[in-house]
């Protein structure tokens, strides 16, 4: 009796450690999710570290501590695997979300809950919805600078987007060649054209209709500024 008890707890112990492995593995290899048009990982737009990473501007949050959080998504989540399910269907192009029982979304809530061991309050997420596209009206993005572009610009997109103009080191041909191609499709127009164009991507991501899987970056992770930067950068 004790034995079998024994037996059952060290069987369970090594399912965890296994679940643990899988939730790992999921957050940071994109060939996990076995999605065949998807190239993110959680990591791609998620650091672990409490602080973030110094060298990288997520559109997501750092996840370190995230299940001590009362609530996610800027408050519209108060279930982790809601939140969780957002960015794999919406970012990462799974056909569904995981249901509550689905192996592997427990594999990653139990890899959060490895790394959640302190106190965490609900963080904001101050979406821009409305983009001004008119630079004779309050709100157009600032002219930037292009040399703290480029750093902003190494923080914030390179992990995807790779060089600019060329695409050199981006994660695969489905991710733009930027500014390069947003010029080519939508020309220089500043009212139409590729700078109006890349600042909605930037604020809008695939949301408000504007299709892709490209996640939006709020207020919280890069300012109108930083933006401007960005755009200086790149000419636009
Ligand atoms: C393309 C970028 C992207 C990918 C890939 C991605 N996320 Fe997110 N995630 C976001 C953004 C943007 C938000 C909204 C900002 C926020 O709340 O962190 C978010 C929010 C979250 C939140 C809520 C965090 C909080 O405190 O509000 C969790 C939890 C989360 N993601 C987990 C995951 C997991 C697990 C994966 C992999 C299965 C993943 N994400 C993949 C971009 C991404
Ligand atoms: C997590 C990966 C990722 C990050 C980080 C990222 N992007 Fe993207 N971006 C994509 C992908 C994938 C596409 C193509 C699919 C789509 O349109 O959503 C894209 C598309 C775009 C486009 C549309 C190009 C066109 O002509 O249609 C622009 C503009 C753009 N990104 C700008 C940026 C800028 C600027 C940054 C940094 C602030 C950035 N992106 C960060 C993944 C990313």
């Amino acid at each position: 009796m004790r034995l079998a008890l024994i037996l059952v707890v060290l069987s369970a112990g090594c399912r965890t450690e296994t679940a643990l492995q899988r939730g790992s593995e999921l957050f940071n290899d994109p060939n996990a999710a076995n999605i065949p048009s998807n190239v993110f990982s959680c990591g791609t737009c998620h650091s672990v570290l409490p602080d973030g990473d110094p060298n990288r501007i997520n559109a997501g949050y750092s996840l370190a501590n995230t299940l001590n959080r009362p609530s996610w998504w800027g408050g519209a989540y108060d279930d982790p695997l809601d939140a969780v399910n957002e960015c794999w269907v919406e970012f990462m192009r799974a056909e569904k979300g995981f249901a509550p029982d689905d192996p592997d979304g427990r594999a990653i809530l139990i890899y959060l809950q490895s790394i959640s061991t302190a106190p965490a309050p609900a963080l904001p997420l101050t979406i821009v919805k409305n983009i001004i596209t008119d630079p004779m009206l309050p709100g157009w993005v600032p002219e930037g600078d292009a040399t703290r572009g480029a750093a902003t610009y190494q923080k914030a997109c390179a992990q995807c987007h790779g060089a600019i103009n060329s695409g050199d080191g981006r994660l695969g041909p489905s991710v733009s060649v930027i500014p390069k191609e947003t010029i080519a499709n939508h020309g220089t127009d500043m009212l139409m054209g590729a700078r109006p164009v890349t600042i909605e991507k930037i604020r809008h991501g695939k949301f408000f209709t504007i299709g892709g899987n490209m996640a939006p970056y709020s207020l919280e992770t890069l300012s109108d500024s930083d933006v401007g930067d960005i755009l200086a950068y790149m000419s636009l």
